[in-house]
């Protein structure tokens, strides 16, 4: 089966297949081609150009895209999509003025989301993930990572992966699973937190690697969570199971989480609201990705990531939503890409970028996601009449998105 998208006013982010993700000076540019074609053939991008250049094409089923601008699928490498009811309540606290720390010790925080979960079956939890993912599928997001970390005892921590898993079989949109089951200590464990991280190195790990649940390993290295010593158990324990890391790092301090993140060649860091010199400094010329989540530092109030900072210092950055019922009860990338150039001093091009072909590397999908590429698979954007690309985080919180193409198809 093939389509062609005709008369696309503007086709970005087209690239050859061999960028795997962009420094700080890459990403001020955005490889354009104006008044384009774009062929599709089954589930992946087959080939484009310009309208000059359109071949004459048999048994196609045409799209007219002028005046409309097409992108790649935004790509969020950090979600917490899977959990249990909301937390509306601790909002209000918040409103109150409490801050997202004081709330967490007085019980609230991912311990209020736990309970939840614990309580929640397998089919109540997918049903209600699957309006989430649903509701960021129409806002252009085409890949998705989603972590455990409510669960906090073996069985819940299996749970909420499978609905994870599940949910790829329902949806066309691409998934990565990540087990954080270091991401809070349950009350059972309060005066031992060492035994839980134990638990989740000796018990869940092995599970979750038996039953191949999770792409990647998490943990929260905070003060007041885990600390440099629970994290490096962590990340040792995902390295015997050929699981790598992704972690959640300088949230609230900056502890010397980048640093043993960098040595244990994590994937990403995520977060990095609170960054030191050296921290920039031990990302230089490594293979983390550091990811910013600019809705976080919104909606709980806390400072941007620097990531101006850090892509002047030549390092790439990458975005996402974080989307969680705590922190950032939001999945939206098209905020995310406005916060970015609002909040972080990002230009369009760079919050693009940083949404796409370097979220692709933080997801580990660079390879087939997160450019227009000849061979990559056909996730992408259709945008309603705007007048160029830029316009999409200038006009922010109003929605430009008019189809969504997942794995070729258009999403109804
Ligand atoms: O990424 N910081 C740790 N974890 C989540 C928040 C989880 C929650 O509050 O439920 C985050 O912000
Ligand atoms: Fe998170």
């Amino acid at each position: 089966m093939k389509t062609l998208i005709k008369n696309i006013k503007e086709l970005i982010q087209v690239r050859e297949n061999n960028v795997s993700k962009l420094s700080g000076k890459q990403m001020s540019t955005l490889p354009t081609i104006s008044n384009a074609w774009l062929l599709i053939k089954d589930d992946i991008i087959e080939d484009y150009g310009k309208m000059e250049s359109l071949p004459s094409l048999k048994e196609v089923t045409v799209i007219d895209a002028a005046g409309k601008t097409v992108l790649p699928s935004w790509i969020d490498s950090h979600t917490h999509l899977v959990y249990a009811g909301n937390r509306e309540q601790e909002f209000v606290d918040r409103i109150k003025g409490l801050s997202y720390e004081e709330i967490a010790a007085k019980g609230g925080g991912i311990i209020n989301s736990t309970a939840k979960l614990q309580q929640a079956s397998e089919d109540q939890l997918f049903e209600q993930a699957s309006i989430r993912l649903e509701q960021v599928i129409k806002m252009g997001t085409g890949a998705i990572e989603i972590k455990s970390g409510y669960g906090l005892t073996t069985e819940a921590e299996l749970k909420m992966l499978r609905v994870a898993k599940r949910l790829q079989k329902h949806y066309p949109i691409t998934i990565k699973t990540t087990f954080l089951g270091a991401h809070a200590v349950p009350k059972e464990f309060q005066a031992n937190k060492k035994e839980y991280v134990n638990e989740v190195c000796n018990v869940m790990l092995p599970k979750i690697a038996e039953e191949n649940l999770a792409d990647y390993i998490d943990i929260f290295c905070e003060k007041g969570y885990f600390d440099l010593e629970d994290t490096k158990q962590v990340l040792e324990a995902g390295k015997k199971y050929g699981i790598r890391g992704k972690i959640h790092v300088n949230q609230f301090n900056a502890i010397g989480g980048v640093q043993l993140g960098v040595d244990y060649d994590v994937l990403s860091v995520d977060h990095l609201e609170v960054m030191k010199e050296e921290d920039i400094d031990a990302l230089k010329n490594t293979n983390t990705m550091p990811v910013g989540l600019p809705s976080c530092s919104l909606y709980i109030d806390i400072p941007y990531a620097p990531t101006r900072k850090m892509i002047d210092a030549g390092l790439p950055v990458a975005l996402a939503t974080d989307y969680n019922p705590g922190s950032s009860p939001n999945g939206n990338m098209n905020l995310v890409i406005s916060l970015a150039c609002i909040k972080m001093g990002m230009t369009p091009e760079e919050a693009i970028n940083a949404s796409t072909i370097n979220a692709a590397y933080a997801m580990g999908i660079e390879k087939t996601h997160g450019s227009i590429t000849k061979g990559k698979k056909a996730n992408l954007i259709i945008t309603d009449a705007i007048p160029s690309y830029g316009f999409l985080p200038y006009s922010f919180g109003n929605n430009h998105i008019s189809q969504v193409i997942l794995a070729g198809k258009i999403v109804e």
